[in-house]
This record gives C-alpha cells, structure tokens and sequence, in this order.
C-alpha cells in the first residue's frame, strides 16, 4: 500500500481532521445532547462526545454535509425527519439471543404457567419486549412461549416488540441473523425454530415463520403515548432505561405498573432495578419484579 495513505494533512481546514473528518465542537455536542434528551429521554454524558462524533460521521456522509454545524442547522429546519436518522444513529443496540437467560428460565418455568392458568377463560396472553433492538429478545420470547402452549386448545398469544430505532426494527422484521449469534441457542431449539441458509444466506439461519407470527414488530417511543391498552401478562425492558435518567425511569416504572395485569411481570436488565415503593412491584428474582396482585382480587 503506498505510504500516502497515511498522510495527514496539516493544512486541514479549521475544525476537521483530515484522518478522521469533521470534528464535534463545544456547542453542536450541547445541541445534540439536548436534543435527544427532549427526545428520547436519553442521557449522553459529557465523556460521550467522541461516541457521539463517531456515530453521526456515518450520517453525515449519508447526508453529503460537510461539518457539525451544518448539520444540526439541518437538524433544526428538516424537523421530526432528521429526529429518526438522529436517534437511529445515536442508539446503543447491543443484544444477543437468550441474554440474562433466568429470564427466560423463569418465563417457562412460572410466568407463562401462570398467565395460562390466570387468562383460562379470556385464553389471551400477552407479552410485551419493549426495547427490543434487532430482535433476539423477542423470538427467544417467541420460542419458549411456542413451547408452554397447551397443544390441542386455541390461545390468543402475542407478544409485541418495539423500539424507538427504526433501523433495528427493519432488522428485527427480517428474522435473518448470522450462524454465529446463534451460539446461546440450543441444538433442538435451531433445530425447531430456524431455517439453515443456502446460497446466498449460507452461514444465516432464518426464524421459522410458525415462531415469528407469535411476534409483531413496531417503532415505539417510550417517552411518547402508547397505542395499547394492555394489560400484559409480562414486560420486558432490559438495558434501556440504564440510557435515561431517574425521573423519566420511574415515571415510565409507573407506566409499565398500569399497563400489567395483576400478578404479571417486568423484567429488567441486570444493572437496572427498582426503588422499593415507587410502584406496586415485588423482587422475586433477580431483576423480576411481579406486580401485586393476582388476578383475582387479591
Ligand atoms: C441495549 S439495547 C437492549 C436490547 C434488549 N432489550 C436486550 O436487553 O438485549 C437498548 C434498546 O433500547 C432502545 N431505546 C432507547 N431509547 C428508547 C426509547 N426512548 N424508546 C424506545 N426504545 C428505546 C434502543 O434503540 C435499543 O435498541
């Protein structure tokens, strides 16, 4: 490779870098960080600001703007339009399929056994995975609850997965993940619930549409109104109030409290928990935390 590659130029213009683009100064960081804060109720921290240059380098080569100024001007005139590239760019989406698994333990073992039991005469039951990223966490949902249903009697099982990134939620949709996520995943469930690519999605495996037809997949803010009424029979918020900060976690604690059936249950993600009397929530496991009440007046 010829050594000009690397060449710096030390003639860039003021406020780019040559290697890297342009640079995030002072005043377009404080905007973005308002912005989604207002938003999405996510909080970056004032050490983020190399992440936040990072993510958005992307878009603004999509966009074809030359710096940080030009495009939170572009920010502030195109409106909501550039609030979804903002947000989609500034999410963290980490997950994997059966991550933090005593959740999913725990669903086979009791909350699904008792939905069933609690919702025999409506025989409805609902789940909800909200945050859900690319969607792992919803088909392993989708799994295990393919799995507790009584076979032989019509149930009226959903579970909804939502995300405020639409990107991830055209991801989810697909149902497509490299072999190599797919690691968590036991031999007779990938057996069960995937198709093995070929040709052109060799080294893929696709859910199988009996599992993915027990999800749908919507873009969702938490810090905007909710279409559902409810009530669910279990919700999961895993690592995504970690991003916000302690009023909007427990006002949206108290949302999730509303929207449960009594006795149904919230998980959360391992370093997120609940103050004790923010909301009617007993800790029965590890972040599980299960509503008062079981359905029958008690
Ligand atoms: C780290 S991922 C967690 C994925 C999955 N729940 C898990 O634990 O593996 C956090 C997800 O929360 C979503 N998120 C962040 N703020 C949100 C908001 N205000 N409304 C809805 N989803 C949000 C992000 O887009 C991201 O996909």
């Amino acid at each position: 490779m010829p050594t000009s590659a690397f060449h710096a130029d030390v003639h860039a213009p003021a406020g780019d870098n040559a290697q890297f683009g342009p640079v995030l100064g002072d005043a377009e960081f404080e905007f973005i960080r308002h912005v989604i804060a207002e938003n999405a109720g996510i909080i970056l921290g004032p050490n983020k600001r190399q992440l936040v240059q990072g993510r958005l380098a992307r878009r603004l080569r999509e966009l074809g703007l030359p710096s940080y100024e030009s495009y939170c001007a572009h920010v502030r005139d195109s409106g909501p339009e550039e609030l979804v590239g903002l947000i989609n760019a500034l999410t963290t989406n980490v997950t994997s399929f059966f991550r933090e698994n005593h959740h999913f333990e725990a669903l086979s073992s009791y909350m699904i056994p008792e939905a069933l039991k609690r919702n025999q005469t409506s025989r409805r039951l609902r789940i909800w995975s909200a945050g859900c990223s690319t969607g792992e966490e919803p088909y392993c949902i989708a799994m295990v609850l393919s799995e507790c249903l009584p076979s032989g009697i019509r149930w009226d099982a959903k579970i909804l997965a939502t995300d405020i990134d639409s990107e991830v939620i055209n991801t989810a949709q697909q149902g497509i993940y490299p072999s190599d996520r797919l690691s968590a995943v036991t031999e007779a469930r990938l057996r069960r619930c995937f198709r093995k690519g070929v040709g052109a999605h060799s080294g893929q495996a696709m859910i199988q549409p009996d599992v993915a037809r027990l999800i749908t997949f919507r873009t969702l803010n938490l810090q905007h109104n909710w279409p559902m009424q409810g009530p669910f029979d279990v919700i999961f918020c895993r690592n995504v109030m970690i991003y916000f900060d302690q009023p909007t976690r427990e006002k949206l604690v108290t949302r999730f409290a509303g929207l449960l059936a009594p006795g149904g249950y919230l998980c959360l993600g391992h370093s997120e928990s609940i103050h004790a009397g923010t909301a009617p929530f007993r800790l029965v496991g590890k972040t599980i935390y299960r509503k008062h009440g079981d359905g029958n007046g008690a």
